[in-house]
């Protein structure tokens, strides 16, 4: 059942023109595809039959240059063709019905549109084509249907032919010049609005930049085209990559099994990470919404104009676009608080799926199903490799290595071994060993001792490298480890590291073990590593308290010292745990009252740094975690803190508050952003100021940000009446938002105070609940699952045990969907007896259903070690 790497081979078929007509009816659609197919002469097996995936399709006619074909079958996915020529021409007509497109896969219908979904598989479920990503092929795509219901009708690239037909139809036909594999295929039929806009390229095109959204969604597509401008503008000075087309359309889709989709010139966006306005969106989805789109823009190149040669090299564009959307949204705004906040969610997330049964490497050498693997390793940990390349390259080289693989491999479907070998011809560096990290999964773990020599005034670092076994590679290989570092005086002073008095340098890790010296020092210097999270490793040295506070303060790097102030809390945190400390280390107190009170700190910094470290991070750094007894150390931590800073924190209110007009900038949000943790940690003590100003702030407030911050505060507080009226009145404001419902939803599913089993099912039975739309599952279950984790991981097993029957529930239906929300439970080897019995015991019952779809299969199977 599993697809290997190793099994590789180039496509026997070539297509090299695709011509679609769609017609669009009510309860189905009719795909007429006409395929120019010829022989791959790379090909050596000298395959006579043609065969091509399909799935869930009728097929009407099928004809080989233009005579009926008899003698094909079509079996479970497949059709397949015997003997077929050298070169012909294939005419295919198949039947589907969108409407019943419950998975989301293919050609669907989402509030009375029509849309596709393509990648990775959806294309089969379309009509029969050979659905692999090195297969290229220019498309025209003619879609019809009735004029008043879809008076909007999309494909990819740019329109050349339009008119009215019979019945009250009408028809547009579309045509991509460039060469592109089947999952970039899009299509839209719908009543949409269109806001338009328009870029100037470098080079003088003028690029016709059109959103669509339903009428209601208006008001909210500002920010997006602001954003697609910014990337734009962007990519052309720092990647040097110009659009390609002379238009690029946006469709904002309210059923969408993922973030966003790249379809060459047609992006295909989940509501949720592309409409905004200051008065339904918070800063988060702002900011989130300005990375995704910049995202699915860049996949033009990275991407669209090279691509993939198959699945396993999902990465090559990934991580690299990931990598490309960070750079970017750090040039927006502030840099150290974007790498923060993006390391936070890695550390967290990423390293429990490398530490889990899924683990696998940034390039997977098999896969049951491909769906389960747009991984946080695959995007993430990808672009964190990609990343230690440009480190180790630095920019320049990087650049020209980026050049070379653009020039190289533009228009073909390709490795992430041939993305290194670009950067290797650039640069002249040998990434031999460093390829390593596309091939072996696992976090490394860096264990650093040092010494001081003080008679010679040499300073030794000694640093060693390891990797836990992961399933199917119980050994491996020392990795190639850029980390970044510089030595830090005990008067704060940055120390000369090298003739040429830099201050900072990379040491490059080859060796299981390797020593590093540093000479000419008159004091034993505290180390400041791995700066900027210079690799996606965990690292180990002990650090004093008195020294992390002491680079919580003084280390020039930003990144560092809120790694520092990190390592702190958990060791205060974990010691009381673990029963170590009785009391809150008042040291930590200090230092968070020093950062509420030195004057000119970047406010959104401070307010990272003020954040407890999460309870998933926690878990993670803990053996066998007692999710229970983890989150009351950390609740006593986070209320001792709290209290004894209630004046800095009102005083951080008083202070901060923006006023004034909303706008998504890097000043204000800032200002919100510590402004909105004071009022958090104040409701949360019980703290009546605190209520007071929550309950003003929710009245008043003029945007998204700031009232939801209030509900947010009201909801986490031991103040039950004014929660559940604040709930109630939210609610009545808003529901005729669907996004903003989606908010109202996680704040309570979410939520250690009131998210329990019992709530959470209510909100199942919610009449804004709809099984069907993946964000209301996603804001209801999957946060339930993902981010509460004091329910979710409830002693009796309740919480489990609701998640194992809503998977089951949604898996007849969405399969994608149930293997997603299916994660938190393949991490069950990592908590105490109690719930990993609890956890396991789940997944072997949905592993006992019947008919679990592939999806869930592999997801469960493989999690308890069986597959
Ligand atoms: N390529 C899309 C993106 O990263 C995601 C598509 C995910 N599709 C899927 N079947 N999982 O922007
Ligand atoms: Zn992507």
């Amino acid at each position: 059942q599993a697809v290997h790497l190793a099994d590789y081979r180039v496509p026997a078929f070539l297509i090299d023109h695709v011509d679609l007509r769609i017609e669009l009816f009510e309860d189905c659609a009719l795909v007429h595809s006409r395929l120019n197919i010829r022989r791959n002469p790379a090909d050596e097996s000298q395959a006579r039959d043609l065969v091509l995936n399909g799935e869930e399709l009728g097929l009407e006619s099928l004809m080989l240059d233009g005579r009926p074909v008899e003698n094909h079958r079509v079996d479970e996915g497949f059709l397949t063709v015997p003997s077929v020529p050298e070169h012909f021409h294939l005419d295919v007509t198949t039947r589907i019905h969108p409407r019943d497109n419950t998975r989301l896969e293919g050609l669907y219908q989402s509030s009375g549109m029509f849309c596709t979904q393509c990648e990775a598989e959806g294309f089969r479920r379309i009509t029969y084509f050979p659905d692999r990503p090195d297969v290229m092929a220019c498309y025209r795509t003619r879609i019809e249907a009735d004029r008043e219901a879809y008076p909007v009708l999309l494909a990819n690239g740019n329109p050349v032919d339009w008119g009215e037909l019979e019945d009250g139809r009408h028809q547009v036909t579309w045509e991509d010049p460039y060469p592109k594999p089947s999952y970039l295929f899009a299509m839209v039929a719908g009543d949409l609005v269109e806001k338009r806009d328009e870029f100037v390229t470098g080079s003088g095109r003028t690029i016709d930049l059109r959103m669509y959204v339903e009428a209601r969604n208006e008001a909210k597509c500002e920010h997006a085209l602001a954003s697609l401008k910014k990337a734009m503008a962007w990519d052309e000075e720092v990647y040097g990559r110009e659009y390609d087309l002379d238009i690029f359309m946006v469709v904002a889709v309210d059923d969408f099994n993922m973030g966003a989709m790249e379809n060459k010139g047609l992006n295909i966006f989940n509501s949720s990470c592309v409409l905004a306005s200051p008065e339904t969106a918070t800063d988060a989805a702002y900011d989130r919404i300005e990375s995704i789109v910049a995202h699915e823009y860049f996949h033009n190149w990275s991407g669209n104009r090279v691509t993939c040669r198959d699945w396993f090299q999902l990465s090559l564009k990934e991580g690299f676009t990931v990598f490309r959307d960070n750079q970017f949204s750090a040039d927006m705004g502030s840099p150290t608080v974007q790498r923060i906040d993006h390391v936070n969610m890695l550390r967290t997330a990423q390293f429990a799926e490398d530490a889990g049964p899924m683990a696998h490497p940034v390039r997977p050498d098999s896969y049951i199903e491909i769906a389960n693997f747009y991984t946080l390793t695959v995007y993430e940990k990808g672009a964190e490799v990609v990343r230690m390349i440009h480190t180790l390259l630095g920019p320049d080289m990087f650049r020209e290595g980026s050049d070379l693989y653009f020039a190289r491999h533009d228009g073909q479907a390709v490795t992430t071994d041939d993305f290194v070998r670009a950067m290797e011809d650039a640069s002249s560096r040998d990434l031999t060993q460093f390829r390593r990290w596309y091939e072996q999964a696992g976090t490394p773990e860096l264990r650093v001792t040092d010494a001081f020599d003080a008679e010679s005034g040499t300073y030794t670092l000694t640093i060693r490298q390891s990797c836990p076994a992961t399933p199917g590679q119980s050994h491996k290989e020392p990795f190639h480890i850029p980390v970044r570092m510089g030595l830090i005086a005990s008067d704060g002073e940055a120390l000369p590291l090298d003739a040429e008095q830099n201050t900072e340098t990379v040491l490059e890790l080859t060796d299981t073990e390797h020593s590093f010296q540093f000479s000419g020092l008159a004091e034993r210097p505290v180390p400041s590593l791995l700066r900027g999270f210079s690799a996606p490793v965990k690292l180990d040295y002990s650090w004093t308290r008195d020294q992390l506070m002491f680079l919580m303060s003084r280390d020039p790097d930003g990144f560092n010292r809120w790694d520092a102030g990190q390592k702190l809390a958990v060791d205060v945190i974990l010691s009381i745990q673990q029963g170590r400390d009785t009391e809150v280390d008042p040291r930590l107190v200090e230092a968070y009252r020093t950062l509420l009170t030195t004057p000119g700190l970047d406010r959104a910094m401070v307010a990272r740094m003020l954040a407890l470290p999460s309870t998933a991070w926690l878990i993670e750094l803990t053996d066998e975690a007692d999710v229970a007894a983890i989150d009351g150390a950390r609740h006593q931590v986070e209320q001792t803190v709290a209290r004894a800073l209630r004046d800095e924190l009102l005083q951080v209110r008083a202070d901060h508050h923006p006023g004034g007009d909303y706008a998504f900038e890097p000043g204000q949000v800032a200002a919100r952003s510590l402004s909105n943790s004071a009022l958090a940690l104040l409701t949360r003590i019980g703290d009546d100021q605190g209520r007071d100003q929550a309950l003003a702030q929710f009245d008043q407030a003029t945007n998204m940000t700031d009232r939801l911050a209030a509900l947010k505060a009201l909801v986490d507080s031991p103040f039950s009446q004014e929660r559940e009226d604040a709930l109630a009145r939210f609610h009545a404001d808003w529901q005729h938002d669907p996004q903003v419902v989606e908010q109202w939803f996680a704040a309570q599913s979410g939520s250690p105070w009131i998210g329990n089993v019992n709530r959470v099912t209510e909100l199942l039975a919610h009449p804004a609940f709809d099984w069907k739309n993946p964000n209301k599952v996603r804001m209801v279950i999957g946060v339930f699952a993902g981010r509460n984790l004091t329910h979710f991981h409830s002693p009796d097993g309740s919480g489990h045990r609701f998640l194992g029957e809503q998977i089951r529930r949604l898996d007849a239906f969405n399969p994608q969907i149930s293997a997603q929300l299916a994660q938190p439970l393949t991490r069950w080897r990592q908590y105490a007896p109690h719930l990993r019995d609890s956890m396991a015991g789940v997944l072997r019952e949905l592993r006992d259903l019947p008919d679990l779809s592939r999806d869930l299969y592999e997801v469960v199977t493989k999690s308890l070690g069986e597959s």
